[in-house]
Parts: C-alpha cells; sequence; structure tokens
C-alpha cells in the first residue's frame, strides 16, 4: 500500500513513473469523447472516495472523471456532510472507510488531518490539498512543462507571489526533479522556513525572473487565508503580478503556469493568462492525467 502525501515524501524513480505513466495515458486516450473509459480498465471494482473540506472546481472533477475513465466507481463527499465534520475522529473516519472502499483523497485544511488519515487508513491515501502542500497540482505542472519544453531538470523555474502551498509543493519538486527554483515575492509572505535551503530567494521581480524557462504564480489570498488581510495582501503583492512587461524579462520562450482559479489582472494579468507563454489549460487538462498515475501508483494496477 503506497500513500501519496507529498512530492518530498515520494521516491524520485516512481515520480518519474508516474509523469510517464500520465504522458502515455493522455496519448493513449487520443481525443476520444471524454465520457468513454479507457481501453484498459485498472480501477475496474476498484470504489475510491473524495473527500472534500474546502471547494474544489478541478481536483473534484480531474479525479472523479479520471477514475470513471480507468473503470473504477467514486463517492464525492463533503467533509460537513459526514460525521467527521461533527466530532468523530480522524482516525474512526479512516478505519471506517477503509472496510469501504479501496482509496481515499482528501482535500482539508490542516496538514495533521491528512497524516492523521494516513496513519489509520489501512487503504492508499491522496493528498488532494492541504493549507500546507498541493503535490498532485505539481504533478500536472511538472508534466505540462515536459510536454511542451521537453525535461525540466536543470531548467529555471520562477514562482513570484506568496509563499503558499502550492509553492510548497514545488519547492519539493525541486529537489526530486532537478530544478532551480526562485522565489520573490515580499519576505511577509516567504515560504516557511523549512523549503528554504535548496531555492533561491530574490525580492526584486525583474531581477528573479531573468533567465526564467517558467514563471508561475497563484492566487494572493488562498483558501485558508482570512478575507480580513486581503487588502494587506494586495498591497503587499502587487509589485510581484505577473504582466506582460515581468514576462519579457524572462526567456524568450519562458511559460507561464497558474494552477487556477485565477484572479484576473490581480496575480496575473489577462493578457498574460490568454497570451502566447500561456499554458494554464493544457495544466488543468492534465490534472486528470497525472492523477490517473498516481491513483494506478498507490493501488499498484
Ligand atoms: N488548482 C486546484 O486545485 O483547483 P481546485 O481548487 O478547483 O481544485
Amino acid at each position: 500500500m503506497q500513500h501519496f502525501l507529498d512530492i518530498h515524501k515520494t521516491d524520485p524513480d516512481a515520480l518519474r513513473s508516474m509523469i510517464d505513466t500520465a504522458r502515455e495515458m493522455k496519448s493513449a486516450r487520443n481525443g476520444r469523447p471524454k465520457g468513454t473509459p479507457d481501453d484498459t480498465r485498472p480501477l475496474a471494482g476498484h470504489m475510491v472516495a473524495l473527500i472534500f473540506e474546502k471547494p474544489s472546481t478541478r481536483t473534484r472533477i480531474s479525479f472523479d472523471v479520471g477514475v470513471r475513465q480507468m473503470g473504477g466507481e467514486t463517492m464525492v463527499l463533503s467533509g460537513s456532510d459526514m460525521q467527521l465534520g461533527h466530532g468523530e475522529t480522524i482516525a474512526d473516519t479512516a478505519r471506517v472507510l477503509s472496510r469501504y472502499v479501496d482509496l481515499i483523497m482528501i482535500r482539508t485544511f490542516e496538514e495533521a488531518t491528512l497524516l492523521e488519515m494516513a496513519d489509520y487508513a489501512t487503504v492508499p491515501v491522496i493528498n488532494g490539498l492541504t493549507n500546507r502542500t498541493h503535490p498532485c497540482q505539481i504533478m500536472a505542472d511538472v508534466m505540462t512543462y515536459e510536454e511542451h519544453r521537453g525535461g525540466i531538470a536543470g531548467r529555471k523555474v520562477v514562482w513570484s507571489g506568496d509563499g503558499n502551498n502550492t509553492f510548497a509543493s514545488w519547492a519539493h519538486a525541486a529537489g526530486q526533479f532537478g530544478f532551480d527554483l526562485t522565489f520573490t515575492g515580499p519576505e511577509t509572505l516567504d515560504p516557511e522556513p523549512d523549503l528554504h535551503s535548496g531555492i533561491a530567494i530574490d525580492r526584486d521581480p525583474e531581477r528573479a525572473v531573468a533567465g526564467a524557462d517558467l514563471v508561475v504564480t497563484d492566487t494572493w489570498v488562498s483558501m485558508h487565508d482570512p478575507q480580513s488581510a486581503r487588502e494587506r495582501r494586495h498591497n503587499q503583492l502587487r509589485p510581484y503580478q505577473v504582466n506582460e512587461e515581468l514576462m519579457a524579462a524572462a526567456k524568450p520562450d519562458a511559460l507561464f503556469m497558474h494552477c487556477l482559479p485565477a484572479h484576473r489582472d490581480d496575480e496575473a494579468t489577462s493578457a498574460v493568462m490568454d497570451g502566447p507563454h500561456s499554458v494554464i489549460w493544457d495544466e488543468a487538462e492534465n490534472r486528470l492525467h497525472a492523477q490517473k498515475a498516481i491513483l494506478r501508483w498507490c493501488l499498484g494496477v
């Protein structure tokens, strides 16, 4: 049984094999209607619980569709509709769900919830985002980069904005996939201190993106941030907006990514999001393919 909890906790060879599997499965579908199953149905007979304690569009739908394409069944559950949201412990929930389903994907707030679920479940658990990390997203992002530009090892990736959970998974991926990662953002919104080794930090966004192969950003106010902090965060992050001027300071063929949902013309302008550097729709699509590979790795099928 293998959990997919974080990129830095997963063997680099396994990560590489998941990306390869994702590309093969994407190619094998070859434009067939989205509601039809894959030729092979490795999840036939498998039941997957998808638990959401936070909102989601991409994660929810891509996991659901991915499991069905592979011949499995899903249950999409809201934490607040379960006894989990009314005092039942995570450990007891994990023990009970493990009697019904073959795999649990959970999007939750605290990392401790995910880890406790994994400790007590007797089936694989996948991290669908916590306040701390977002590993499925970055697997899709690495796949997307390599689809457009070849191997990511040795490339320069620059994150402009808030040092949030999505950045944390980029930092974990830098070590595992061997690319250089620069963070540019205000000191007050720095990544967690344990992420600083192995990344570069540059407060000047134009200097930071010089030579970048990929520029990435994310929303300025994450789901777990208080709305009362919105104005302060916007004021601090405005100099780090990804706009055409900033992209012009990167390599001419640099890509732009945003995991979405975006607040257009805040963290990135529409001109960049819809412009020639942007691969955001491929990035969103690749959530589906990357997660199908993660599911197969977890289940060993
Ligand atoms: N990027 C991402 O995780 O999107 P959702 O919040 O819509 O799932």
